[in-house]
């Protein structure tokens, strides 16, 4: 008899060579390769490449795989047609989910699970992403979409596309950097939700589109939403400090902390704590990396020894906001990085299918007579 564990916690239930988390020591790797080295020496389409083939590919691999995500770029019209008639108030992560669902429609062959069948609708999925986002975001800003360009990066593409002009060298890195680090993590619930989805060989829109509906979760993916909101509702530094103690006296969570695996500091807080500082001081916003370092110290002094650190949405609510994002975007950074995890999982799941079914511990009467309806 197996016992049933809320939350599944310390459930086994996948094998994957894409990423390693050692929670104790604070550890992240992608195929093995630390995140600390990835983050600084890597980019975001080798890092995607690395999660979908379980190697760093050779020069002309990676320039083939770049030019093939670009291709993507460009929406096709019917696509953003659809997204022009949009809501324009709709949250964008509704609306990311629905056209990743659309996106179906417009497949000649949406339902096919091979792996090379997979890997295709994975590329296209990830290149039409960024440009869905930003030709929204103009939409309802009343401005046109703006074509991408070529020979730009994934990260330079999305944010040129979004403002309508070429971002600085160290706004497109920092960006860059934001997706390498978000791209995957072991078996988190949106990873989870999309591994089960496609066990069931149904098909790779709907195991993404089940994906982004989890990610958006204050739980999970939308932490950093709240914890700009939580910076927000802190006046200055020196008011850090009752603010904290009145939410754990309420026993209310301070967003951007805790994790189901780690019990010390992510190592993604580490690499985007230092981002953020850098980029809190070229931008003019020394107050939000101080107000976040000092809700760090008080955590750490109060709940340090329940193994309560930052995670990664902590310290990436700062640096969204010096990048230049509004608020409703955070989220949907998180899922537009995500989509290289979900999708190498996909792939993995494609590859070794078993249909996820586990069972529910019934924990309700038994032999209960049905009464009439005139008798209840
Ligand atoms: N602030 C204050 N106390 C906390 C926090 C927090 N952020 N997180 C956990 N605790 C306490 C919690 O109150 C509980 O205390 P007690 O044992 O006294 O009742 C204990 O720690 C265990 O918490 P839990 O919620 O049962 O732990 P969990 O493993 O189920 O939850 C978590 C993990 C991430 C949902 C939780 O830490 C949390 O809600 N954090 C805030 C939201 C957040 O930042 N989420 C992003 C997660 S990382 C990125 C991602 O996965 O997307």
């Amino acid at each position: 008899m197996s016992t049933y564990v809320k939350g599944l916690e310390g459930i086994v239930a996948a094998q994957t060579e894409m990423s390693h988390i050692d929670g104790q020591k604070g550890i992240l790797e992608y195929v093995g390769i630390a995140i600390g080295d990835l983050s600084t020496k890597s980019t975001f389409e080798e890092t995607v490449f690395l999660l979908w083939n379980k190697r760093l590919p050779k020069q002309d691999e990676l320039d083939a795989f770049s030019k093939d995500l670009a291709k993507r770029f460009a929406l096709p019209a019917a696509i953003v047609e659809e997204i022009r008639r949009l809501p324009k108030t709709a949250e964008p992560m509704h609306m990311l989910r629905t056209m990743v669902s659309s996106l179906a429609m417009y497949d000649e062959d949406p339902n096919a699970n091979s792996v090379e069948a997979a890997r295709e609708k994975s590329i296209n999925i990830l290149g039409y992403a960024p440009s869905i986002v930003a030709t929204f975001d103009r939409y309802r800003r009343g401005l046109d979409p703006i074509a991408p360009q070529p020979g730009m990066s994934f990260a330079e593409n999305f944010l040129y596309m979004l403002n309508g002009e070429k971002p600085t060298e160290t706004m497109a890195r920092a960006f860059d950097i934001c997706m390498i680090l978000h791209a995957d993590h072991g078996l988190n619930n949106s990873t989870f939700s999309a591994r089960s989805i496609i066990s069931t060989l149904s098909d790779v829109y709907s195991a993404i589109t089940g994906a982004i509906g989890s990610l958006r979760g204050p739980l999970h993916g939308g932490a950093n939403e709240g914890v700009m909101k939580m910076l927000g509702e802190i006046d200055s530094v020196d008011d850090v400090e009752s603010f904290v103690m009145g939410r754990l006296e309420r026993k209310d969570k301070i967003m951007g902390f805790g994790h189901r695996v780690y019990k010390t500091k992510d190592p993604r807080a580490n690499a985007l704590q230092a981002l953020a500082k850098q980029l809190a001081e070229d931008t003019g916003n020394m107050d939000l990396y101080n107000k976040s370092h000092r809700i760090e110290e008080i955590m750490e002094r109060e709940v340090g020894a329940k193994g309560i650190y930052p995670n990664v949405d902590f310290y990436s609510a700062t640096t969204y906001h010096c990048i230049g994002l509004k608020l409703d975007l955070f989220t949907p950074m998180f899922a537009l990085s995500r989509l290289g995890g979900w999708s190498g999982h996909i792939i993995e799941q494609l590859e070794d299918n078993r249909l996820y079914r586990p069972s529910a511990e019934y924990i309700g009467k038994h032999e209960v007579p049905y009464t009439p309806m005139n008798q209840r």
